[in-house]
């Protein structure tokens, strides 16, 4: 490995069917007012809202409720929440639902005791609260998996006014005090949000999988955690009730993105930066944006990353190397990849989620551009990359 890094994370972790018992002891080290941010109300339908007030009424706390988190939260929606917690004093905040409730929770953190544009000076200016500066503690409830947001400094905001949809990673205070991972609250998630974080988990990993040339125990820890989310997607697609399944996609949701991935890494996160731009265009689910531009760029990638796709072949989809030039084992690899996102009713065009040729010069306005593993894109490459996912 030739990277340097530093690792360092704080969130502490209750997984499994009984991890909601844990969120009384937490409650003793936090303030009396907590805000509790929740979304359209998927969490009163499965009956996940009801237990959760009542271990807050228990502990003696004073909620002050902030619903309608809606998915791929807005500003609008931001400079709300940061109303209601300075309003209302709060002392904490709980995010009771995906990762966009997860990720709205941390940003109004943030937010509440910035005095000046919050927007500006975290999102487009990519800054970090100054370190005298005071951040409301997040605990988070996560009843769907895919992002990673509930172990990670990630927060995604969309400005809807401009179709402009931009994450800042905040450092380590921002990462949730503590997370509880139940599966069996993910067993609600309709069939297509669920397949959307499935293939958002595996490009978060490819993201950090998809670059450099050494040979980095990091990138075998990444191929273990690809290896398992193609059985268990398998099997979750197959039977959505499947526990086993569903709890290892969600403890490896949490490992595809809680900065363990990039340990050494350079990282590519340009499949990632489209996709938020093809999410702020047409709405749609965000591992399905993701899905839907994937392949024509991992062919590009491929051309400059041949070894490294030859390897993801071998090592994720066992395919043979005997008799095959490295080309083209590296191409199997992207065929079986094909195989698998067909086999489990993932988009591969941007034509599936509403994107229209129309669209392309304005998605890729408003598509950041970041240094790419194998890639050096310019906008023009952009175009042709959603042109051929068309
Ligand atoms: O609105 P509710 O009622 O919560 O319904 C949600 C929403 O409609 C529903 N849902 C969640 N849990 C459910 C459920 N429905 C029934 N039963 C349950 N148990 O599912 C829908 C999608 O939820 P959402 O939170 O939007 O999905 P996801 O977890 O995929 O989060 C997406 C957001 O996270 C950002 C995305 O850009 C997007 O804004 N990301 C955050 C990252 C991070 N923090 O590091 C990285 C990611 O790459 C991503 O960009
Ligand atoms: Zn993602």
């Amino acid at each position: 490995m030739q990277g340097n890094f530093k690792y360092y994370n704080p969130t502490k972790l209750y997984f499994g069917e009984e991890s909601l018992k844990y969120l009384k002891d937490e409650l003793m080290n936090l303030g009396e007012r907590v805000l509790l941010n929740y979304g359209s109300g998927s969490v009163k339908r499965n009956g996940i809202y009801d237990e959760v007030i009542a271990i807050l009424r228990e502990g003696g706390k004073t909620l002050i409720e902030n619903p309608g988190v809606m998915s791929n939260p807005t500003l609008e929606k931001l400079r709300e929440g940061v109303r209601i917690a300075r309003d209302n004093k709060a002392d904490w905040i709980l995010a009771l639902g995906g990762g966009s409730v997860c990720d709205y929770s941390k940003g109004v953190a943030a937010s509440v005791f910035f005095d000046g544009d919050y927007w500006q000076e975290f999102w487009l200016d990519g800054q970090n609260p100054a370190k005298e500066q005071k951040i409301l503690p997040v605990g988070c409830i996560l009843t769907m998996a895919g992002t990673g947001s509930e172990m990670n400094g990630g927060c995604v905001i969309t400005d809807a006014e401009k179709n402009f949809k931009t994450g800042h990673v905040f450092d380590s205070r921002l990462m949730p005090r503590f997370s509880i991972l139940n599966p069996r609250y993910t067993m609600t998630v309709p069939v297509d949000q669920m397949k959307a974080g499935i293939y958002d988990i595996m490009n978060h990993i490819f993201e950090q999988y998809f670059s450099d040339y050494d040979d980095n125990t990091t990138d075998y820890i990444a191929e273990g955690l690809m290896r398992s989310l193609i059985v268990s997607s398998r099997a979750a697609v197959k039977n959505p009730q499947n526990y086993e399944a569903r709890s290892n996609i969600m403890w490896t949701a949490t490992w595809a993105l809680n900065t363990l991935l990039k340990c050494g890494k350079s990282e590519d996160w340009m499949v990632h930066m489209i996709g938020h731009s093809l999410g702020a265009w047409t709405h749609a689910p965000h591992g399905y944006c993701l899905a839907a531009c994937s392949m024509a760029y991992y062919r590009r990638a491929m051309e400059q990353g041949r070894a490294k796709f030859a390897r993801f072949a071998h090592n994720v989809w066992d395919i043979p190397v005997e008799g095959k030039s490295e080309r083209e084992l590296a191409e199997a690899g992207l065929e079986a990849l094909k195989e698998w996102m067909l086999e489990i009713g993932l988009p591969l065009t941007i034509t599936e989620i509403g994107a229209t040729s129309q669209m392309i010069d304005g998605i890729v306005s408003t598509s950041e551009i970041f240094p790419a593993g194998y890639l050096d894109l310019r906008p023009d490459d952009i175009k042709e990359i959603l042109k051929e996912s068309l």
